[in-house]
């Protein structure tokens, strides 16, 4: 029997990840754990705790008293806040990191742990358009010299201690359960919100930069699917290529104006325009499709009908 830890859990994606797992797993058996409470209402659903992930011994205790096997670490600062804190974002964003590895080096009952990259770890020199799984990664943000670091170390532990740790680069994520948590593509939510409060928004990225984007339930399904897979089927053992879908502040500004014709946008870059601009405009992910099936089943027109209609229920 798995028994799960999520750290990190009442993030964007944890928020939504959690119960997947559970519908899997079983309520009882997934542990939600944050810096944050979650709400009320999450508190009834499973069992849940305030975990510090940079707290080795807490840490080290809660997988042991709980008999966890699997871990799923989500915990990290984002791309904009990082440019903020640099120091801080690369302390927080490796001392978890290696925490986690170190556990699952230690503790053999752990078998299997999911750690998230990002399109952040390539940068002004890769090849912008279909980026391959392998190519030039030389990344000029702090987030994401944090991810290629840190997907350095995954396949090192992985090679040298034999371990079984997944990793997806994940695109620009895009929900309404949760707001998103700093990040370069939050545009992407944000826009939506504005839309449907004032009918008009200010995008921080000017409109025709390109990237890529993925709906939440693509990118949960693209977790489960990548750990459920068989080991002998992943050929890579750092991170995969997941691209999702590629569009511009324009283009979805375009689709938004579909279902609200007076809806306006205008464009005033700020720090996070040079931050988007190193980052690839698609990338390839044919490694992940041949490898574990990768799929997706959500477009820019679904996404944006899917979007509009649960921030409105948000807001009534
Ligand atoms: P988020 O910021 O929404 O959530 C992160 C959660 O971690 C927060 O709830 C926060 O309270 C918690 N946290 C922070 N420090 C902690 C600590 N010391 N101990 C325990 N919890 C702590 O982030 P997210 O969007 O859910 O992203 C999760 C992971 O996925 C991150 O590694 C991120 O880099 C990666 N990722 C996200 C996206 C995206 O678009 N959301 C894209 C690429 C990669
Ligand atoms: N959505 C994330 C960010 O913008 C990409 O990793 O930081």
């Amino acid at each position: 029997m798995e028994r799960i830890l999520v750290i990190g859990a009442s993030g964007q994606i944890g928020s939504e990840l959690v119960p997947e797992l559970r519908k899997i797993y079983g309520d009882e058996n997934v542990y939600s754990t944050d810096l944050k409470e979650p709400a009320e209402e999450e508190k009834q659903l499973g069992p849940w705790a305030i975990l510090d992930v940079l707290d080795t011994k807490r840490l080290v205790h809660f997988v042991i008293r709980h008999k966890i096997t699997q871990i799923y670490h989500l915990a990290a600062v984002l791309s904009g806040n990082a440019e903020k804190i640099p120091l801080q974002a690369w302390h927080i964003n490796m001392e978890s990191l290696m925490n986690i590895l170190d556990l699952a080096k230690e503790i053999p009952e752990i078998t299997r742990v999911f750690w998230p990259s990002s399109i952040a770890v390539f940068g002004p020199t890769t090849p912008p358009d279909n980026s391959p799984q392998l190519t030039v990664t030389e990344p000029n943000t702090v987030y994401g010299i944090s991810k290629i670091a840190g997907e350095r170390w995954v396949e090192y532990y992985n090679q040298k201690y034999n371990l079984d740790i997944r990793s997806i680069r994940y695109p620009g994520l895009i929900s309404y359960k949760t707001e998103p948590g700093g990040g370069t593509t939050d545009y992407a939510v944000e826009i939506f919100y504005e839309a449907i409060k004032n009918n008009k928004y200010e995008c921080f990225l000017n409109e025709n930069t390109y990237l890529p984007m993925m709906f939440m339930s693509d990118a949960v399904k693209a977790t489960i699917d990548l750990m459920t897979a068989d080991k002998e089927k992943l050929s890579v053992q750092s991170s995969y290529n997941v691209g999702g879908i590629s569009f511009s502040p324009k283009e979805i500004y375009e689709e938004i104006k579909k279902h609200i014709p007076n809806f306006k946008i205008s464009y005033n870059p700020d720090f996070r325009q040079a931050i988007a601009d190193s980052w690839p405009a698609s990338l390839d992910d044919s490694v992940a499709k041949k490898d574990w099936d990768l799929k997706y089943e959500i477009d820019i027109q679904k996404l944006t009908d899917i979007m509009l209609k649960g921030v409105k229920e948000k807001f009534a």
